[in-house]
C-alpha cells in the first residue's frame, strides 16, 4: 500500500496576464489531496468499481503514462480542497496519483518531482482537451514559490520548460522557482465564495474585452510589472510589500472585469486585517486569498461574510510519499 500526498496552490500575482505572455506567482497551500492505492482483486475507485472514463486524469496515468498491466488496484482518494474553486485540485489528484503509482511500481526509485509535474500536466491536457498551464501541476510538483512564464525570469532558478501542442498550436513555458527566506509569521487565507471559477469562460472574457478595448492591454502589462515588483518583495521577505503588491495586482483585476459582488464581499470583510488581499485564479467565483498576520480572525471574517476558509501557511512543502507498507 501506498498513500501520496500532493499540495493545492494558489495564485498570488500574474493570473491572466500569464495568458498573455507575463509571468504568474503561484505557493503551494497546505492542503491538498491524498491517494491510497493497493493492490485488489477487482479495480475499485473510492470503494464503487472502477470507470475509466469517468476519471480521465486517473486513468490516463495508468494507462498511458505508466502502461500498468499488474493486478487490479483499489484507489482512494481523501481532497481538503474546493473543487472548481482554482485551488488546483485536479493538479493535486494528478500529481498524487502519478506520485503514488509511481513508488507503488518502482519502490526503489526515487521521485523525481520534475518528471512528476511533467505527469501531472499531461494528466490535465488529456482531460481538458489539450489546453492546460502546467502552473497548477508544476506547484503541486514543486511546493513552494513557482514562476510560469513564456520566457526567463531574471532572479529565479530555472527548472524546467514545458511544451504542449494545443488546438491553437505549440505552447511553451518557462517554470522557475524563487527561495523564500524564513516567513514566521504570514499566512495565507483563503475564502471559498461558493461559486464554480469558469476558467475558460473567463479567459474569453478578457480575450473579448481587449478586443474591444485594445487600452485594456496597458492593465495586463500593469500587472505583469506588479508580478515582478512582488517577486521582488518575496525573495527578500518584505511581506508588506508583498501584501501592497497583492492590493495593486487586484486593482488592475478589477479593471479587465474578472471580480465580482461575492469575491468584493470576501475582500472587503478581510482587508483590515491583512497586509493583501485579491482574488485568486480565474475570478468570477472561486477564492480570494488574504496574507495576514491574522489568520484565525480573517478566516471568522470571511466566515461572518458567507465564505469559506481555509488558512495556510506560506510555501509549504510539494508532493511527497506519506505512507508506504509492504
Ligand atoms: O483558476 P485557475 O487556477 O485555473 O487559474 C487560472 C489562471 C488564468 O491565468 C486565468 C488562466 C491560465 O491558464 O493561466
Amino acid at each position: 500500500m501506498v498513500t501520496a500526498f500532493a499540495p493545492g496552490k494558489c495564485i498570488l500575482f500574474g493570473e491572466h496576464a500569464v495568458v498573455y505572455g507575463q509571468p504568474a506567482v503561484a505557493v503551494s497551500i497546505d492542503a491538498g489531496v491524498e491517494v491510497t492505492i493497493s493492490e485488489s482483486s477487482r479495480w475499485i475507485l473510492e470503494g464503487k468499481p472502477f470507470e475509466p472514463s469517468r476519471h480521465p486524469h486517473i486513468s490516463h496515468i495508468i494507462n498511458d503514462i505508466f502502461e500498468y498491466t499488474g493486478r487490479p488496484l483499489e484507489i482512494d482518494i481523501k481532497s481538503e480542497l474546493f473543487s472548481a474553486a482554482g485551488l488546483g485540485s485536479s493538479a493535486a489528484l494528478s500529481n498524487s496519483m502519478g506520485a503514488a503509482l509511481h513508488h507503488f511500481v518502482r519502490p526503489n526509485e526515487p521521485l523525481d518531482l520534475i518528471s512528476l509535474a511533467r505527469i501531472g500536466h499531461s494528466a490535465e491536457a488529456n482531460a481538458q482537451k489539450g489546453r492546460a498551464s502546467p502552473t497548477d501541476t508544476a506547484t503541486s510538483a514543486l511546493g513552494g514559490c513557482v514562476v510560469v512564464s513564456g520566457d526567463r525570469v531574471k532572479g529565479t532558478q530555472h527548472f524546467f520548460d514545458a511544451t504542449l501542442e494545443t488546438p491553437e498550436g505549440s505552447r511553451s513555458w518557462s517554470i522557475s522557482k524563487v527561495e523564500l527566506p524564513e516567513i514566521e509569521d504570514v499566512w495565507l487565507v483563503l475564502g471559498f465564495t461558493g461559486i464554480g471559477s469558469p476558467t475558460g469562460d473567463m479567459v474569453a472574457g478578457v480575450s473579448e474585452l481587449l478586443k474591444s478595448d485594445p487600452l485594456k492591454m496597458k492593465e495586463i502589462e500593469a500587472i505583469g510589472e506588479i508580478t515582478y515588483s512582488g517577486l521582488r518583495a518575496l525573495s527578500s521577505g518584505n511581506m508588506e510589500e508583498v501584501g501592497h503588491a497583492m492590493n495593486e495586482c487586484q486593482e488592475r483585476l478589477r479593471k479587465i472585469g474578472v471580480s465580482s459582488p461575492e469575491l468584493e464581499n470576501l475582500i472587503s470583510a478581510t482587508e483590515s486585517h491583512s497586509l493583501g488581499v485579491k482574488l485568486t485564479g480565474a475570478g468570477g467565483g472561486g477564492c480570494m486569498v488574504s496574507l495576514t498576520r491574522n489568520p484565525q480572525r480573517v478566516a471568522e471574517c470571511i466566515e461572518i461574510a458567507g465564505g469559506r476558509p481555509l488558512v495556510s501557511k506560506f510555501g509549504s512543502g510539494g508532493a511527497r510519499i506519506v505512507i508506504e507498507e509492504n
